[in-house]
């Protein structure tokens, strides 16, 4: 059993490493991910496409698809090593106490179940209450996630909601079970901004009310001022930096964290061009000596090229950079 964590700690991934096998060989795609999550705390991880966000949410619930396998390390939910639960006892995780907004929403509704069917069922499934008190907690989340009608589009299939509409109700399906952590995958990339805001929101309140905690995936830096508590920036598979989301934004130490936040919209910058960090990540499986962003950094070295630096801690604030070295 995990004895150190803090009693508050409701999730922690210890040195998570997860590779791919394809035809071409072996790809290792997060080279030892660590961090914890408090109870009630909410940890946004950002980077570009392809950093590994993804990957490493789906391997919190071992939901990794075929050829994809945690290679090492460890994920605890409260003192319950998730990698070693057996099928019947991930099942009974995955939902009641951790809850998942997948990215791409058609993939979890099944498209032959009413809307409604599915979200009592998924109630009932785990919580002994009558078919219609589930009804009517249903219809109340719907309502709340900004599905007008609710109570009459109960009997709608998900074909006749729009993308963003069926994106709520992923949402209300994830909520439903008031879990203790939430782990949202770009849960609000589809919808527009009135709504995105409305789902903030609902995430905050049960955040509030509930206790509940939650990881949430997203490449908009944007949101994560209003969402997070802490901020963890993803490079390459690697850690880059992490920190209380208004240390991060006040004091982005990385060169890569500092580009991505010269790189965010600003509504009154009125700017044709945007500064994007030039150049491109590292692809999946890359062999890499030195640190990942090495080739795309305005401040490398030579020892940045030649060796990974480690993670400098200062203050809570983790940064993996060769640059903390001297005021280390
Ligand atoms: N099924 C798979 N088979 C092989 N490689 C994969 C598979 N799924 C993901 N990968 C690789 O793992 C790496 C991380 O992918 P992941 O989907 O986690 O990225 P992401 O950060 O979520 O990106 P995005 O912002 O585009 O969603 C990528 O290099 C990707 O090519
Ligand atoms: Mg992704």
């Amino acid at each position: 059993m995990y004895m150190n964590a803090c009693e508050d700690t409701v999730l922690k991934v210890e040195d998570l490493k997860v590779a791919f096998h394809t035809e071409m060989g072996t790809a290792e795609v997060l080279h030892g991910l660590s961090y914890q999550l408090k109870k009630g705390k909410v940890l946004a991880v950002v980077g570009e496409s392809g950093c590994g966000k993804t990957v490493h949410a789906l391997s919190l619930l071992n939901l990794l698809p075929s050829g994809g396998k945690v290679t090492s390390g460890r994920i605890y939910f409260k003192d319950q090593n998730i990698l070693a639960l057996s099928a019947q006892e991930l099942r009974k995780l995955r939902g009641a106490r951790i809850s998942m907004i997948f990215q791409d929403p058609m993939t979890s509704l099944n498209p032959i179940r009413s809307v409604g069917k599915q979200l009592t069922e998924t109630i009932l499934a785990h919580r002994s209450c009558s078919a219609l008190r589930a009804q009517a907690m249903a219809i109340r989340l719907l309502k709340k996630v900004g599905i007008p009608q609710a109570r009459e589009r109960m009997k709608e299939y998900p074909f006749q909601f729009s993308g963003g509409q069926r994106q709520r109700i992923m949402i209300a399906m994830a909520l439903c079970l008031h879990p203790d952590i939430l782990i949202a995958d770009e849960p609000t990339t589809a919808l527009d901004v009135t709504i995105q805001a409305q789902i903030l929101k609902l995430i905050k309140e049960l955040q509030i009310q509930n206790q509940m905690s939650a990881v949430f995936i997203t490449h908009n830096l944007s949101i994560v001022a209003d969402v997070a508590d802490e901020v963890l920036v993803l490079y390459g598979g690697h850690e880059v930096e992490k920190a209380p989301v208004q240390e991060l934004f006040a004091h982005p130490l990385h060169p890569y964290t500092q580009g991505l936040l010269r790189s965010l919209v600003s509504v009154d910058q009125k700017q044709d061009k945007l500064p994007a960090i030039e150049g491109y990540p590292p692809a999946a499986g890359q062999s890499m000596s030195g640190c990942p962003f090495a080739p795309r950094c305005p401040k490398a070295c030579a020892k940045c090229h030649e060796s990974l630096p480690p993670i400098f801690i200062q203050d809570g604030h983790e940064v993996r950079c060769w640059l903390m070295e001297e005021k280390a």
